[in-house]
């Protein structure tokens, strides 16, 4: 019975073991991190995307343009702005990303990009898969990084989600074996949990973190979060001055809507799917998913991004000029760090919470009863501008 669908099976699962072990072989391979500030130019990619993406992309651009403008000036630094990564497009050349954008992605050495919509195979739409795990995955953007700070509630995390394996390495290449059996596939290999933990401890190591929290499901999911779980403790007895606690990803959710508990989390580091669910949690706690921003790393090229998606509900209600700007702008704070830049990113930070958690002057709902995305830049734009914006900051912060 049903030999002829299980041998079909098989051979689909041979092949993707053989690709799996090929990204395990080019893992293995130069693994050093590229210097931004050693290249003679820096070319940032501005991707608008769908749905609300190109209103907020537009803000961050606006800013980057301004607190880059002397090095733009110089020829220094470029931004490019790289279109037809929407999802008429996608869906008419039937590709993830389509070629010719992937060549101009490709000649960028960082990207900032807004949300691409993501058809779902239960929509009435084709499968295409989703052109940011596409992304991660073709450049090896390893790193999934997504800060969450509240003040007041003295929360300060730093999220390292895995951004290549787990459930998204295969997810659109399930299988329905038969009409009845659908099975998908999650990867976790060796190489791919060190770079990822690794990069948490280090991170850690760097800003005077004192703890590292792993999220699993190894209680359950004991072949791949197991091993995730156990490389953690190994590469953590390389690191005695952190402590290292393990949580399931259940109680963790819990965890951080526990006011007795939740600020004693700095970073936390897990396997990809954990991290995408925890970090929307956690951005809905510093205010909602608008408010938080993403970097995904890899060695040799970075993309900065929101950690929502598209909204097309706030684009058919017309209300795509009021959707809040600052995820983009967050991201833009991470590029701006990644590539060197660190006095821009910081001033570019203190004037995001100035507007955003103290003083706002200005409010963004959503909607006309709020200000619009470029007013909101605009007050952005005039607070960096501010020759006092150092001890401004630090006035807010002594009020705390
Ligand atoms: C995110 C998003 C993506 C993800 C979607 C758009 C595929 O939710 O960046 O967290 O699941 O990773
Ligand atoms: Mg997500």
């Amino acid at each position: 019975m049903y030999r002829q669908q299980i041998e079909a099976a098989k051979e689909h699962f041979a092949q993707i073991l053989e690709a799996q072990l090929q990204r395990i072989e080019r893992m293995q391979q130069d693994d050093s991190f590229i210097d931004y500030q050693k290249l003679d130019k820096i070319v940032i990619g501005i991707v608008g995307g769908d749905g609300i993406g190109p209103y907020i992309a537009g803000q961050a651009e606006r800013i980057l343009a301004d607190l880059l403008a002397k090095q733009i000036t110089a020829g220094k630094v470029e931004l490019r702005k790289i279109e037809g990564l929407t999802i008429e497009n996608r869906i008419a050349r039937m590709q993830a990303i389509p070629d010719d954008v992937l060549t101009e992605l490709r000649q960028c050495h960082v990207v900032l990009k807004g949300p691409t919509t993501t058809p779902d195979q239960s929509a009435d739409m084709p499968n295409i898969e989703s052109a940011n795990v596409f992304m991660r995955r073709a450049f090896d953007l390893f790193a999934n990084i997504r800060p969450v700070k509240v003040p007041e509630l003295n929360i300060d995390w730093m999220f390292f989600r895995e951004n290549t394996e787990g459930e998204y390495a295969l997810g659109s290449q399930g299988l329905n074996v038969t009409p009845e059996l659908a099975v998908d596939f999650k990867v976790t290999t060796t190489q791919g949990s060190r770079r990822i933990i690794r990069a948490a401890f280090e991170y850690a190591k760097l800003h005077g973190k004192t703890r590292v929290t792993v999220v699993t499901k190894a209680n359950v999911v004991k072949t791949t979060d197991g091993k995730f779980l156990s490389i953690a403790r190994e590469i953590a007895q390389d690191y005695p001055d952190i402590v290292c606690d393990d949580w399931y990803i259940d109680i963790m959710t819990a965890k951080l809507i526990d006011p007795s508990r939740r600020s004693e989390f700095q970073v936390m580091v897990m396997p990809n799917l954990y991290g995408d669910i925890l970090t929307d949690e956690a951005a809905q706690i510093q205010g909602g998913v608008g408010t938080a921003g993403s970097a995904n790393v890899g060695t040799k090229y970075a993309m900065f991004e929101a950690i929502h998606g598209s909204a097309p509900r706030m684009v058919a209600e017309g209300r795509a000029i009021y959707a809040d700007p600052s995820s983009m702008i967050k991201a833009s704070v991470m590029l701006l760090e990644h590539i060197g830049f660190n006095k821009e990113a910081e001033k570019l930070q203190m004037a995001l919470d100035i507007c955003s958690q103290f003083e706002q002057k200005v409010k963004l709902t959503g909607r006309s009863d709020g200000v619009t995305n470029e007013v909101y830049t605009d007050y952005i734009l005039e607070t960096v501008a501010q020759p006092d914006l150092l001890e401004r900051y630090q006035e807010f912060l002594a009020k705390l």
